[in-house]
């Protein structure tokens, strides 16, 4: 996380910001050569770039026809979302342009009707936050437009909205909010805080909260920010959730966990619920690799990771080895050696496969010992 100390932006300020912005993204000098229209970099790349912290994808606005300038970049551009607006990759970067648009919501919580507008500067004004309603030309030497002191609130450390119905309009900024401040360190302006503990939640639809929540917890500092949610009254978290979570941030940070289950998925499990069966298998303490595999396997995914995270740690060796342990023999052999087919085949494999599991067979012909005398018992 970064500190509102350690920001690059109020240590080093950016003198030269169309320097800057041709150094963190050369990508667009093919954007300034085809556009004849005005264009502008927007919203979080402008943020970032302040921030000195580079990113990969980048928002532009033009000041006129979005799907003419993608053509004149002779980009493959693929046209998408209700409002019009195209993606292109340049130099393997993925490059968003829209025209710029005002939007408006006719009842809370629903998307916005959107309007072209003429200018950058009403495009910034129907966006979240001040540190997003920054935008940078890119083809003049003009430098930052700034109307609502976005970068004095970026040197601050400081989240806060451009008018009083932003929470009403959308919702989901209350999400956004906490993700920039857990990922920033940023704290909220008082006023904005107030709005923002007054937000309803439950006036978008249930999709689009997953979606920015999911958004919040695949990032880093993804459990703090549901913590700030919940302090801040949006949400109310299982008991011990935003610890568990925590927990499970890491444990999903590198392997073999990370490959188990969604991060957003599993974190989000751990702060919100619902509860599952993963206490039962915190305190199980299984005697015998077959009794692990055999308990292991009746959970998901989910609750097997939520598990390890309350302290399971034998789950670490199911993951590990037992869960891949495979026989040498299978139902072919058994049938080969006069087993019926039917359900004597199953029974006699699986009597293999946990024998092999606790190290009571040795090679292929121990295990196909095992798997007749467990097939041929009545
Ligand atoms: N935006 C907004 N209100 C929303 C969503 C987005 O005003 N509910 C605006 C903000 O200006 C934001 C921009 O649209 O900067 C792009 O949105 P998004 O891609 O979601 O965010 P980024 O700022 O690019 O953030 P991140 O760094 O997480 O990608």
């Amino acid at each position: 996380m970064v500190g509102k100390g350690t920001m690059p932006s109020s240590e080093k300020p950016i003198e030269d910001l169309p320097a800057a912005l041709r150094d963190a993204h050369p990508e667009l000098e093919a954007v300034r050569e085809a556009a004849s229209d005005p264009v502008y970099l927007v919203g979080g790349a402008v943020r970032d770039l302040l921030l000195g912290q580079p990113r990969a994808d980048v928002d532009l606005v033009v000041e006129g026809d979005a799907a003419a300038l993608a053509a004149r970049l002779g980009a493959d551009a693929v046209e998408h979302e209700r409002f019009g607006t195209v993606k292109v990759e340049l130099d393997g970067h993925e490059v968003d342009i829209a025209a710029a648009r005002t939007e408006t919501y006719d009842r809370p919580g629903a998307l916005p009707a959107v309007e072209p507008a003429d200018t950058v500067e009403a495009d910034l004004a129907r966006r979240d936050f001040t540190i997003n309603a920054m935008a940078i030309p890119l083809a003049s030497e003009a430098g930052l437009i700034d109307p609502h002191g976005g970068r004095e609130d970026l040197d601050r450390g400081l989240i806060r909205v451009l008018h009083p119905g932003s929470f009403v309009d959308d919702p989901t900024r209350a999400i956004r909010a906490a993700r920039y401040a857990a990922r920033f360190g940023f704290s909220l302006e008082p006023e904005t805080e107030r709005l923002l503990r007054e937000a309803n939640l439950g006036a978008v639809s249930v999709d689009r909260q997953r979606a920015e929540l999911e958004r919040l917890a695949r990032e880093a500092a993804g459990p703090l920010g549901l913590a700030f949610l919940s302090e801040w009254g949006l949400i109310e978290p299982r008991d011990g959730g935003i610890e568990l979570a925590t927990r499970v941030a890491k444990l999903l940070s590198s392997p073999p966990w990370r490959e188990v289950a969604d991060r957003a998925d599993a974190v989000l499990a751990a702060a919100l619920g619902p509860v599952g069966r993963e206490a039962e298998l915190a305190v199980a303490q299984p005697d015998m690799p077959s009794r692990a595999v055999e308990l292991a396997g009746a959970h998901g995914a989910i609750e097997l990771v939520l598990a390890r995270a309350l302290g399971a740690e034998w789950l670490d060796r199911y993951l590990e080895e037992w869960q891949g342990v495979r026989l040498a023999i299978d139902g072919d052999d058994l049938i080969a050696a006069g087993v019926p087919q039917g359900p004597a085949v199953g029974r006699g494999l699986a009597a293999a496969l946990r024998a092999k599991l606790d190290g009571e067979t040795r090679n292929r012909d121990e295990e196909l010992a095992r798997a007749l005398a467990a097939a041929r018992e009545t």
